[in-house]
């Protein structure tokens, strides 16, 4: 079942997210729904908060990048990550433009490290710590924000948000041409 992906403005994005065990409801349809509505979106990664749950809760997938030769080290990665948090960050912050499901049609030059340890479970509750780096890190760590209520455009220049400002307000109301289910929070 495809989900509205929660637009921009809405405080649920702005929540961290609560850790969850094995008897969170319905968990096996959640995630199936999750990537469903990730697909559908064109998207590579999709955290709970972005369809109104405040969980500590993303799924992945690298794959449709994987097409050209660009990145085939993400053709695998295809992943589902429970109460994922950053155990560390190593490296030279390098750049890399990034957007959002939530904020359609923006998209900003952020600057991260590129390798991170996270600990977090899987889709069956085992835990794991793992190193990621490049796209797959960049990926992990724009999803584990939203889990502690951050967004990327957190992490750009006051300039830039500042020049950012009306377009982000009228993605709250709803006035952006997007190709997949969005519920925005100022909608009149
Ligand atoms: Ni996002």
């Amino acid at each position: 079942m495809i989900l509205p992906i929660v637009a921009y403005g809405d405080p649920v994005l702005r929540k961290a997210g609560a850790a969850i065990d094995k008897n969170y409801p319905a968990l096996v349809k959640l995630i199936a729904d999750m990537f469903e509505t990730m697909e559908k979106a064109k998207g590579i990664g999709l955290a709970a908060p972005q369809i109104g749950k405040s969980i500590r809760l993303f799924v992945a997938d690298g794959s449709p990048f994987a097409e050209g030769d660009e990145h085939p080290e993400l053709k695998d990665f295809k992943k589902v990550f429970i109460n994922a948090h950053i155990v560390e960050e190593q490296g030279e912050e390098w750049n890399y433009s990034e957007g959002c499901l939530s904020i359609p049609k923006i998209r900003e030059e952020v600057k991260r490290k590129p390798t991170v340890r996270l600990k977090y479970m899987d889709e069956n509750f085992a835990a794991h710590e793992e190193l990621f780096s490049g796209i797959t890190a960049r990926i992990i760590q724009h999803e584990c924000d939203h889990i502690d209520g951050k967004l990327f455009i957190d992490r750009i220049n006051t300039l830039r948000r500042t020049l950012l400002k009306s377009r982000l307000a009228d993605i709250s109301k709803g006035n952006v041409d997007v190709e997949y289910k969005m519920k925005f929070p100022l909608k009149k």
